[in-house]
């Protein structure tokens, strides 16, 4: 081996990423039998990560429309952001009408968070984070790059496997008016734990009384209860007339992972103040990738606008979210079947994509060592990757490392 460049030689080996380092122990894993329920990724009855039949059509579509490369705008394009405003707040909604929303492309739910906190950042150097106990593990990660420091709120409750809502308004209670407040709309990752209609009334009554910066992360609309249902808070939210930042992703709802499709959007008081957001929200953005790139917004916008292709989108989101019910359902009768006299209807009542388990760390990698089950070390299980297949498979496992 050569000796290392002075400059690299004292450069310690990173961590390895929660989940996406995950993903590639799974890539490189050739144990036949493995499954990988670590990140969040929907595949569908057979296994496989679908292409939907609307994106496909609508791929048809642009690919016979051949259009110059150039560069987007900063913000990505109208059509584009329109069409999430409309999603996320219903296409008649007054604050569209009224110009008091700002949308701009981000590269998927991801960018959207790292240009939404950046930018919060600079307009309000001396607020806090909050994120939820637990939360996606990439939160802390980008609120922290973005310059905040971050505190964590009270969530999930182990012992009910449910929601603890006294914690967290409790938690609340040292937040300062200005901070920032990272909420799930829906579909809590990792927990599957989502509050009550109830529950969020009283969430809101606090950020309100706080005066706190709600920040919602909604990257699993439609896989919860609906596309309407699960944006429901937004609306919630924007009626209280209060600033109200989005970050929203496609990357699960229209299985577009590797396009990076998402968006920034910031509800304001009047269309002056969405002026001046969108040129803040456009330095931000060219200071950090410049533009965001064309194909996936067309794709989603393609599909957004035209009510046929629409309409076969609702259809097929619906379906993803009727195959991990019906996962649920199976995980929870295969592994009561195996360890009896334990409750396991907490897998049924999660809502989205994932299940926490309250496997610990250590079972977590046992799943992962033996049996080439992959799953997040926080004991969250990405239960769209089960289907008929390898439910048994995996509960068995499941099984065998509860029972130690
Ligand atoms: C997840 O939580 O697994 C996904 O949102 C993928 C990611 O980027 O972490």
């Amino acid at each position: 081996m050569t000796s290392s460049f002075p400059l690299f030689a004292a450069v310690p080996l990173a961590a390895r990423d929660p989940i996406l380092g995950l993903n590639e122990a799974y890539q490189a894993d050739t144990n036949p039998k493995k499954v990988n329920l670590s990140i969040g990724v929907y595949y569908n009855a057979a296994g496989k990560i679908p292409v939907l039949s609307c994106v496909q059509k609508a791929m048809q579509t642009l690919l016979g429309q051949v259009s110059p490369r150039t560069y987007q705008p900063m913000e990505g394009p109208a059509v584009y952001n329109q069409a999430v405003q409309k999603l996320l707040l219903g296409a008649d909604h007054p604050i569209i009408k009224d110009g008091r929303a700002v949308t701009a492309q981000s590269l998927g739910g991801t960018g959207a968070l790292k240009v939404g906190s950046d930018l919060l950042a600079s307009i309000c150097p001396n607020a806090k984070a909050w994120v939820s106990s637990p939360t996606w593990d990439n939160h802390r990660a980008i609120l922290e790059g973005a310059g905040f420091s971050v505190e964590a709120y009270a969530y999930y409750d182990a012992t009910t496997g449910g929601f603890n809502l006294a914690g967290m308004l409790n938690d609340l209670d040292r937040a300062q008016p200005g901070d920032v407040i990272i909420l799930h709309a829906c579909c809590h990752n990792p927990t599957g734990v989502d509050p009550t209609a109830d529950e969020w009334g009283k969430i809101l009554d606090k950020v309100e009384q706080r005066k706190l910066t709600p920040f919602l992360d909604i990257a699993y609309q439609g896989f919860g209860d609906g596309l309407q249902e699960d944006s429901e808070i937004i609306r919630r939210f924007a009626a209280r007339n209060m600033p109200v930042i989005i970050a929203s992703s496609f990357s699960k709802s229209f299985s577009l992972y590797g396009e990076r499709i998402g968006a920034l959007t910031v509800l304001t008081a009047n269309p002056d103040e969405t002026k001046r957001l969108l040129s803040q929200i456009k330095r931000v953005i060219r200071s950090n990738y410049s533009n965001p790139p064309i194909f996936g917004a067309s794709l989603v916008s393609t599909v957004l606008n035209q009510p046929d292709l629409r309409a076969l989108w609702e259809e097929e989101l619906a379906g993803m979210r009727n195959r991990i019910r019906e996962m649920r359902l199976l995980l929870r009768e295969r592994v009561s079947a195996r360890v009896p006299g334990k409750n396991f209807d907490y897998i049924v009542k999660q809502r989205g994509m994932f299940s926490y388990s309250g496997l610990n760390a250590q079972q977590a990698q046992k799943l992962r060592e033996t049996y080439s089950i992959y799953i997040v070390e926080s004991g969250r299980i990405c239960v769209a990757g089960l289907n008929v297949d390898n439910v048994d498979y995996v509960a068995e496992a499941m099984a065998a490392v509860m029972k130690g």
